[in-house]
């Protein structure tokens, strides 16, 4: 600010001389008519309407001014800033409805586009599978059951005679849900549902069961904490291990080809008596002599391991209501995952739930 003076003429103080306001004035409205962003005008606010703009600073000069020369000065000024200000509220209303309409046709959807380029999905291979083999049961005339996944301790463990001493039964490896009071577990198998259904129906029972199943397993190429097994359970008068090798062999035949068999071997789980592991005649070499040493699906077995299986143990009938004396049975349960894995060549047991949908694309509608 020049020092106060009370002799000299207004128009000496340069910054307010008429011409000198009008061409600060005219430099403000060309900056701001030239601006065509929000971003610009903020700028030329900043230069031309702030407090350290020429008009600003030319407006504080006023109070150097000799008393009688203020109000012409003052007017000049004001009408000025008056000016500037007018036309950067105008032209800011201008330039936000301008960017509001390109954002709009920037956003613009095209309704008439197209519909059919959204990709068709597929059925997920587990899916089918699980359905293919409850087809094969319900046209044997079984039931299909079901469970939940959050299951009861005693249900998973004791009702199949793995009480809580059983060694078999840290075998298995848990997940538990909390409070641990609640005794409740994700279900490690499908075998629970057996004793459900015993303790709810009265034999013959005819039923299987293909469902999720968890445990505690670190994921890698051959294992999942999530996976998939079909159970099944027969209950009725007379029955032996050789309805059970029947029963799988018709399975394996459905899913794999009418010239597939199977295979016991003898093993040991608490809820059978006697208990076998099953495996299925390698569907790819058929142990063929002359091909069998170098299946890559059997690595040279000539057999795939398929499943457990056994008579049902009388103590788990007894558990469950069942009256061992006059009913006998059996069961199994097959691992779906592997079934498809090996079925189809897949090296890495993730693919199956990574989702992405080029995986289940091939695998199209049926199986
Ligand atoms: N629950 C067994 C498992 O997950 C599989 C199994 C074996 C089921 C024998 C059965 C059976 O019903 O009889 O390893």
């Amino acid at each position: 600010m020049s020092a106060p003076n009370s002799d000299y003429d207004p128009v000496e103080v340069t910054p307010l001389r008429a011409d000198e306001v009008e061409r600060m004035r005219d430099e403000a409205l060309a900056a701001i008519a030239a601006a065509d962003s929000i971003e610009a005008l903020k700028q030329v606010k900043i230069e031309h309407v702030g407090d350290r703009s020429p008009l600003a600073l030319a407006n504080r000069e006023i109070g150097a001014l000799p008393p009688q020369a203020r109000k012409e000065a003052g007017q000049r000024v004001g009408q000025a800033r008056g000016a500037v200000s007018q036309a950067l509220a105008r032209r800011t209303d201008e330039v936000e409805a301008q960017e509001f309409e390109r954002r709009l046709a920037a956003e613009a959807v095209d309704v008439t586009l197209p519909t059919d380029r959204e990709p068709v999905g597929a059925r997920h291979p587990l899916t089918t599978i699980q359905d293919h083999v409850s087809d094969i049961f319900v046209a044997m005339g079984w039931e299909i059951g079901e469970g939940p996944e959050v299951e009861a301790e005693w249900l998973n463990f004791d009702a199949l005679n793995l009480g809580p001493d059983h060694p078999a039964r840290t075998m298995m490896d848990t997940f538990w849900v909390t409070p641990e009071s609640a005794a409740m577990v994700l279900r490690t198998h499908t075998s629970p549902v057996q004793a459900r259904t015993m303790l709810t129906r009265t034999p013959p029972i005819y039923i299987a069961c293909p469902g999720r199943v968890f445990r505690t397993d670190e994921p890698d190429a051959t294992h999942a904490p999530v996976f998939h097994q079909v159970e099944g359970l027969a209950i009725d008068e007379g029955l032996s291990m050789a309805h059970l090798k029947g029963t799988l062999d018709h399975l394996a035949r459905a899913i794999y080809g009418a010239d597939i068999t199977t295979r016991f071997r003898p093993s040991y789980f608490p809820f059978t008596e006697p208990s076998a592991e099953v495996d299925l005649l390698c569907y790819v070499c058929h142990n063929d002599p002359a091909h069998v040493a170098d299946c890559p699906t059997c690595r040279g077995e000539g057999w795939v391991e398929w499943g457990g299986c056994g008579v049902v143990n009388p103590r788990v009938l007894i558990a469950c209501g069942v009256d061992p004396e006059r009913y006998s049975g059996f069961a199994f349960g097959m691992g779906l995952d592997r079934t498809i894995t090996s079925r189809y060549d897949i090296a890495d047991l993730r693919d199956l739930w990574d989702g992405d949908i080029r995986f289940t694309e091939p695998f199209g509608i049926g199986l």
